[in-house]
C-alpha cells in the first residue's frame, strides 16, 4: 500500500528520499511525489505511475535541501493521477502532508472547510487533512496537527511539514504503521523500515494515536492527547542484502529459492529430536492457556488464510483440538461466540493487515486470548498479541507471498507438535514429525532443481486464460494457494477447489482449453483423486499433476507430471506448493507481467 519516507539531517534530502521510495516500491503504488523544504518555500513534484516517471519529472534537480517528505500512493479516493498524488498542500501551499490510510469522516470535514471558504483541488480524503491542519494552525505546527487529529476519524500514518518551520516535521499514526529512524545527526520517518535501513538500524515504532515531532535535530514523542510517552529504541537485526535481489531477476524468484533456508530458519532451535518435542519461546507465557484451550480460531487473509487452513487439518488430525479458520474481514463484523478458552490466533506475514489486526482486537474484546504468527518483527499484530511465534522468513518483498507461506506452515506444524504432545501424542509420533520436518529443506531444494521442467510446462500454457486447481484433504488449501498465486501475478483467471467438488459445478468448464492442476501426493486421498483425473481426461481437459516420484497411476493420466519427493501427509503442502509457485512465476514472466508489483495489489493491506 502507500509508502512514506521523511528525512531531516545534514545531507541532501532528495537522493535519500528517492532511494527510500524505491525501497517502498514493493508495497504496491500507482503514483509518487516529493516535497522539499527550500529557501524559497516548499518545492513539490508529483507524478502518476512509477517512480521512474517522478525521477524524469525531477530532471536534473540537485536540490541542496536537507529536509523533505515523499510518498508512494495506492489510490483509494480518486483515481491515480498527478493531482491526487501526495504530498497534498493547503490552499497557501505552506502545509505539505503525506498520508497512508483513510480519513473516514472526510466528507463532513470537507463540507465544514468549504463553508469556511476553502477550495479543494483533488478528490482525496488526504487533502482534507492538509486544509484542516492549516485551518487549525496558529503558529505552532505540532499543536495544529495534534488538534486536527482529534477531529479526524479513520486510519492514518502521516508526515507533515510547514514552509514556515524549516527543520520541523510532525508524524503520527493510527492504524497505519510509522517508524522513526535515528541516525547520526539525522532523523527519518517512514511507514516501513525497508525505506531507512540503508541509513540506520536504530528505530522507534509509534503506536496508535501517537505522534512524533522532529525539531532542532531532536525528536519528541507524545500521544495525540498531548501526554508525553517514552519510547524504547529498538535495533533492526536483518540487513540490506535481505531486501535486495541478490542476482535474481525478481524478488519473487529469489524468495521462492530461499525456501530451503527459510523453512529451516522457522524450525531452527524449536525442535527437540530425542524427545519428539517442540518448544516455542514466544509462547512460554501462554502455556497454561494452551493446556486448557478448547478451540482455536485462526484469523487471516489471503495466503496467510490458506496457511491457516493447513493448520486446521494438522491440528485437528494430530492434536485433536477444534480449529476454525476465519477470513479476518468477515470475523471482525460478525458476532462470534468466544470464551477465555478460545485462542484467537492471527496469522500475518506483515503483521499490519488491518482486517487481521481488527479481527484480533475483536477476538480479544470478546474475551478470547489473542496470539499471533507473524513475520515482521515489531509489527502491530506482533506487539498487540499476548504471545506468539515469529516465522523468521526475513523480509518478503515480492507482493505474492511465497516463503512466508511455507514458513507459516512450518510454524503451524511445530505448533501441532507442541499441542499434540500436550494432549497425548506419543513420543514416537513426535520424533517422526521432527525427523520429517528436518528433512523438508533438502526435499524443497530438489524440487527447486526442477525449475527448467516447470518453465517448459509454463511455456505450453502461458497463453491460456483459465486454470483450475484441484486438491483434496490437506492439499486442498494448496490448490487455493496455487490458484491465488497465478491470478495475482499473471492476471489469468484461476480457481481452486476441493477436487471432489468439481462435479458439483466446475466440471461444466472442462474442455481442451482448460488446464487442470492436480495437487495429489501419495497418502491421504490420493486414490480418490485419480477418479477426478479420469473425469477431466474424459472431457478433453489437460492435466498437470503434482505427484510423488513413484506414483505411476497419476502419471499415466497426466499430460504433464511434476514428480516431487515423498513426505508424511501433513507436511506435504510444504512440497506441493513449490512447483505451483514456480509455475505461476514463469507464466507471469512469459506473459510480460510485473511479477514483483502486480497491478492493483499491495504488499500489506492497511486499509479496509
Ligand atoms: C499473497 O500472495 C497476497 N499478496 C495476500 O493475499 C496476502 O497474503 C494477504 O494480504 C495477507 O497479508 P499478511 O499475511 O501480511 O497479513
Amino acid at each position: 500500500m502507500c509508502g512514506i519516507i521523511g528525512y531531516l539531517g545534514e545531507r541532501p534530502a532528495l537522493p535519500i528520499l528517492m532511494e527510500g521510495l524505491k525501497r517502498l516500491e514493493y508495497r504496491g503504488y500507482d503514483s509518487a511525489g516529493i516535497a522539499l523544504q527550500t529557501l524559497q518555500g516548499l518545492e513539490v513534484v508529483k507524478e502518476k505511475g512509477k517512480i521512474a516517471f517522478l525521477e524524469e519529472a525531477l530532471g536534473d534537480n540537485h536540490s541542496a535541501a536537507t529536509f523533505g517528505i515523499a510518498h508512494t500512493r495506492w489510490a483509494t479516493h480518486g483515481p491515480p493521477n498527478r493531482e491526487n498524488a501526495h504530498p497534498h498542500l493547503d490552499g497557501s501551499g505552506e502545509v505539505a502532508l503525506v498520508h497512508n490510510g483513510i480519513i473516514e469522516n472526510f466528507n463532513s470535514l470537507k463540507r465544514f472547510l468549504e463553508d469556511q471558504g476553502i477550495e479543494f483541488v483533488t478528490e482525496t480524503d488526504t487533502e482534507v487533512l492538509a486544509h484542516l491542519i492549516s485551518f487549525n494552525y496558529k503558529g505552532d505546527l505540532e499543536e495544529a496537527v495534534q488538534r486536527s487529529l482529534t477531529q479526524v476519524e479513520g486510519t492514518y500514518g502521516i508526515a507533515v511539514i510547514h514552509a514556515a518551520h524549516p527543520g520541523e516535521m510532525v508524524g503520527a499514526r493510527n492504524g497505519s504503521p510509522m517508524v522513526v529512524g535515528i541516525g547520526e545527526k539525522e532523523l527519518f520517518l517512514a511507514s516501513d523500515v525497508a525505506a531507512i535501513l540503508a541509513h540506520t538500524r536504530q528505530v522507534i515504532y509509534l503506536d496508535d494515536r501517537e505522534m512524533v515531532t522532529f525539531k532542532n535535530g531532536e525528536f519528541n514523542t507524545k500521544t495525540i492527547q498531548n501526554e508525553e510517552v517514552d519510547k524504547e529504541i529498538q535495533r533492526i537485526t536483518w540487513n540490506l542484502d535481505s531486501i535486495e535481489k541478490g542476482g535474481y531477476p525478481h524478488f519473487m524468484l529469489k524468495e521462492i529459492f530461499e525456501q530451503p533456508t527459510t523453512i529451516a530458519n522457522a524450525f531452527r532451535g524449536r525442535l527437540i529430536e530425542d524427545e519428539g518435542l517442540a518448544k516455542l519461546g514466544g509462547l512460554s507465557e501462554n502455556m497454561e492457556d494452551l493446556q486448557q484451550v478448547e478451540r482455536l480460531v485462526f484469523l487471516a487473509c489471503g495466503t496467510s488464510w490458506h496457511a491457516g487452513l493447513i493448520g486446521e487439518y494438522m491440528i485437528e488430525e494430530l492434536a485433536r483440538i477444534p480449529v476454525e479458520v476465519e477470513y479476518a474481514s468477515e470475523f471482525r463484523y460478525r458476532n462470534p461466540v468466544l470464551s477465555p478458552r478460545t485462542v484467537a490466533w492471527a496469522i500475518s506475514q506483515s503483521g499490519e493487515t488491518v482486517d487481521t489486526l481488527e479481527a484480533l482486537r475483536e477476538g480479544q474484546r470478546k474475551g478470547a486470548r489473542a496470539l499471533g504468527i507473524v513475520n515482521s518483527v515489531g509489527s502491530t499484530i506482533a506487539r498487540e498479541s499476548e504471545g506468539g511465534v515469529y516465522i523468521h522468513a526475513g523480509p518478503e518483498i515480492g507482493v505474492a507471498s511465497t516463503k512466508a507461506f511455507t514458513s507459516q506452515v512450518t510454524v503451524l506444524a511445530i505448533l501441532t507438535l507442541l499441542l499434540g504432545r500436550m494432549r497425548g501424542m506419543s513420543s514416537r509420533l513426535g520424533k517422526k514429525m521432527v525427523q520429517e520436518l528436518q528433512a523438508i529443506p533438502d526435499k524443497v531444494q530438489r524440487i527447486l532443481e526442477m525449475d527448467d521442467q516447470i518453465r517448459e510446462i509454463a511455456e505450453v500454457y502461458a497463453g491460456v486464460d483459465n486454470f483450475l486447481y484441484l486438491g483434496r484433504g490437506i492439499n486442498y488449501p494448496v490448490a487455493l494457494e496455487g490458484a491465488l498465486k497465478l491470478k495475482e501475478i499473471s492476471y489469468v483467471h484461476a480457481e481452486g477447489y476441493p477436487a471432489a467438488e468439481m462435479k458439483h459445478g466446475p466440471i461444466a468448464l472442462i474442455d481442451e482449453n482448460m488446464p487442470v492442476v492436480f495437487v495429489s501426493p501419495l497418502g491421504g486421498t490420493n486414490r480418490k483423486i485419480l477418479g477426478n483425473m479420469e473425469e477431466v481426461k474424459a472431457r478433453g481437459g489437460k492435466i498437470i499433476a503434482v505427484v510423488n516420484e513413484d506414483d505411476v497411476n497419476a502419471s499415466a493420466l497426466a499430460d504433464h507430471t511434476i514428480r516431487i519427493p515423498e513426505t508424511v501427509d501433513f507436511l506435504s503442502p510444504l512440497l506441493t506448493v513449490i512447483p505451483l509457485q514456480l509455475l505461476a512465476y514463469h507464466i507471469a514472466v512469459l506473459r510480460g507481467c510485473n511479477v514483483d508489483q502486480p497491478r492493483n495489489l499491495a504488499k500489506s493491506v492497511t486499509v479496509e
